[in-house]
């Protein structure tokens, strides 16, 4: 899209309002290339590109470009960063654009394979799995909700034998990359143990319509009234109750971890980054079983690189397993069969997938009348607020920053320190008669056709309310293998989702706290209306029942995209760990795995900040281990 001042005011009456709109049309055209990512990031150095590196990361998402970044203050390191994507489109700083990234050339757009168990009411009974293929990795796509979890998630981790890793030891590389910017989380007396200023990511309140105050008023209040509290601020010691949680924005755009680290390194002369670029293998040597470089793809020529010190991979839950098993690390029996050889470290690469799966169907027709406008008219405001001043609708999200923290077998009075959440509810909104953004949304989820025809007559009554109640520790587990050994080829996601009944039990918990919202004061005031989603396949049990939302999930339910796990981190004894608690590969020398596929388990909560918090702590681990060398051997690293 180019707006050509010139071209547009042709036709229009001459004299003062002809001067007045060019002055407003070329307003609005500077602010929308102010949107281009031109200069946000380093500048690809494919043609600088050098034989070797002391260290090469793979992948520029959450956790890659915070690596590549830390990495790379040493100014006697040289780091290499391999991206397979390109700089992300103008859409993506978009904060109301987020869903529309999806089934673009930044998404990888995978799909689960069909399964019995689940994802019966979407198309060929595959669910989507969206991840981003661009700097900014998923964070360029995501909908940049900032939680961190509980603190006992983290200590979990450590209790699984990841020494260093419980909620004291992580809670500093948090701190460390942020830079807060929510005064209201500033001025509480305690902010300083939780929250941080002056780190490179910038955390900020989602900007919020005025049309939108009543309904997200009513809907915080809701849960307020069935016993919850409203969160101050969601923190790791104290994650539970309902409220607006603060997300990765600045200034109205999307803050990727790669805007924030890699905008703040892109002058250094010793991290060079690559764009366009598919790594197809890391080169291992057999006899040592040490990393030494890796194979790349660029505009139809390979290339080979060095690493003289490590190869991190960060390229996410999905390609990380799949490239090692391209390496010859995995599952030997699968390799083998995939013709892949020499087997170098047999580990269970891809095994113990984990996701978040949330159940898309409880529904509320609500009079919130959040638009008072007709659409266009609402639509045009919007773009002129954005454009003028990076305020409006497109600025916020409508009411998914809204989001709430939930045990369901408690009483929300009796929940107690030593509990962590166990359903966590996201929020979504969409106004009457905004069929193009309801309908643009539901294809991204990939529902059948009937499905997607039952939303579009439902949006085209009434406001319609979505909770969506998101299962946080699910008992099943799935796996990602090779189609084959070409790297071209999208690997297969066995997600495995609700194959154990009690997840199916404990996201029911969640969809009947959802229905019950609506008959709260605060949404009845609102008319709210539960809607009944047409699924034959459950006509048998009584609408709203537990039966019935038993049902649905295994119709309706999907990712929340979180998907984590397969590069699990454990100690040597655990037979299903692929990297140690510092995230080396077991058995392999110079080659560690940094993003959400180490995750031995899934955090409570929206996994970006954790992710972005193990890329902090994969540098600082790193910085320490070759400084340790350096002093061992009276050689000379640099700083750390
Ligand atoms: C639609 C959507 C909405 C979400 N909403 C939220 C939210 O609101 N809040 C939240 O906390 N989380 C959210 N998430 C999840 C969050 O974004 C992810 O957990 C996080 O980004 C994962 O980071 P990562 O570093 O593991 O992987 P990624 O960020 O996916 O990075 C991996 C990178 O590696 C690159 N890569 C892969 N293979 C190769 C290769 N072979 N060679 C070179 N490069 C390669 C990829 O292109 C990508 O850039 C959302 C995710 C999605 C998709
Ligand atoms: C809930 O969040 C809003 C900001 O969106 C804030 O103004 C309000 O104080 C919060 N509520 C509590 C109890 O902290
Ligand atoms: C919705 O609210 C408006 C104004 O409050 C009212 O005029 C209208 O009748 C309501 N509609 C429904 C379906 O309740
Ligand atoms: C709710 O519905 C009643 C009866 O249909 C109507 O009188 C009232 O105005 C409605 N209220 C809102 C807020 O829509």
């Amino acid at each position: 899209m180019e707006l050509n001042s010139t071209a547009a005011v042709t036709g229009a009456p001459g004299g003062a309002s002809a001067v007045l709109l060019g002055a407003l049309l070329s307003a609005l055209t500077h602010s929308f290339q102010r949107l281009s990512a031109q200069g946000t990031f380093p500048p690809d150095a494919a043609d600088r590109l050098k034989t070797a590196y002391d260290f090469v990361v793979v992948g520029a998402g959450s956790a890659g470009a915070v690596v590549a970044a830390r990495l790379s203050e040493n100014p006697d390191w040289s780091v290499l960063l391999l991206e397979a994507g390109g700089d992300p489109p103008p859409d993506s700083e978009v904060p109301a654009l987020f869903a529309a990234l999806q089934n673009t050339p930044m998404d990888w757009a995978y799909r689960t394979e069909p399964d019995p168990n689940s994802c019966r009411a979407f198309r060929g009974h595959r669910c989507p799995v969206p991840r981003g293929k661009a700097v900014g990795g998923s964070h360029a796509m995501n909908a940049m909700m900032y939680i961190r979890g509980s603190r006992h998630d983290y200590d979990e981790w450590a209790a699984l034998g990841n020494e260093g890793w419980r909620y004291e030891d992580v809670l500093p590389y948090f701190k460390k990359s942020e830079d807060l910017g929510a005064k209201r989380l500033l001025d509480l007396d305690d902010a300083p143990l939780h929250h941080s200023t002056g780190g490179p990511l910038t955390v900020s309140d989602y900007f919020c319509p005025d049309s939108y105050s009543a309904v997200r008023k009513s809907i915080i209040q809701s849960a307020a009234e069935m016993g919850h509290k409203i969160s101050q601020d969601f923190r790791l010691d104290d994650l539970f109750g309902f409220n607006s949680t603060i997300g990765t924005l600045q200034n109205g755009e999307r803050c990727t971890s790669a805007k924030a680290f890699l905008g703040e390194a892109k002058s250094r002369p010793n991290l060079h980054v690559v764009k366009n670029a598919l790594v197809t293998n890391v080169l291992i040597d057999e006899d040592t079983k040490t990393a030494y470089g890796v194979h790349f793809e660029k505009d139809g020529n390979g290339y080979k690189v060095e690493a003289n010190k490590e190869v991190i991979v960060s390229a996410g839950t999905i390609n990380s397993p799949q490239l090692l098993m391209l390496s010859g690390i995995g599952p030997r029996k699968h390799l083998e069969d995939k013709g892949i050889s020499p087997v170098i470290q047999d580990l269970s690469v891809g095994e113990n997938l984990q996701d978040h799966m949330a159940l898309f169907g409880v529904l509320h027709l609500l009079n919130s009348s959040v638009n008072p406008l007709p659409v266009p008219e609402m639509e045009m405001n919007a773009v002129y607020e954005y454009f003028s001043r990076r305020t409006g609708l497109l600025s916020g999200v409508g009411v998914a920053d809204i989001t709430g923290f939930l045990k369901t077998e408690r009483n929300p009075k009796d929940i107690t320190d030593s509990d962590r959440p166990d359903i966590q509810i996201i929020h979504l909104l969409f106004e009457k008669s905004n069929t193009n953004a309801l309908d643009a949304f539901i294809s991204t989820l990939n529902f059948t056709p009937e499905l997607a025809s039952f939303f579009s007559h439902a949006v085209s009554q009434s406001d319609l309310l979505f909770q969506c109640p998101v299962l946080l520790h699910p008992k099943s587990r799935g796996r990602i293998v090779l189609q084959s050994k070409n790297p071209h080829d999208k690997p297969l996601i066995h997600a495995n989702f609700l194959s154990e009944p009690e997840d199916v039990r404990t996201l029911t918990e969640g969809a009947l706290f959802a229905s019950a919202r609506g008959r709260t004061a605060a949404l009845r005031a609102l008319n709210a209306t539960l809607l009944r989603p047409p699924l034959t396949e459950c006509d048998d049990s009584e609408f709203d029942s537990r039966a019935f939302w038993a049902c649905a999930i295994r119709q309706m339910a999907s990712t929340l995209y979180h998907p984590v796990g397969t590069c699990k981190m454990g100690p040597p004894a655990d037979p299903t760990a692929v990297v140690d608690e510092r995230l080396r590969v077991h058995g392999v020398k110079g080659l560690r795995v940094a993003d959400a596929s180490i995750m031995p388990t899934l955090t409570s909560g929206n996994t970006n900040a954790p992710t972005i918090m193990i890329g902090e702590k994969a540098a600082a681990m790193i910085k320490e281990d070759w400084a340790e060398f350096c002093d061992r051997t009276l050689d000379s690293c640099g700083p750390n």
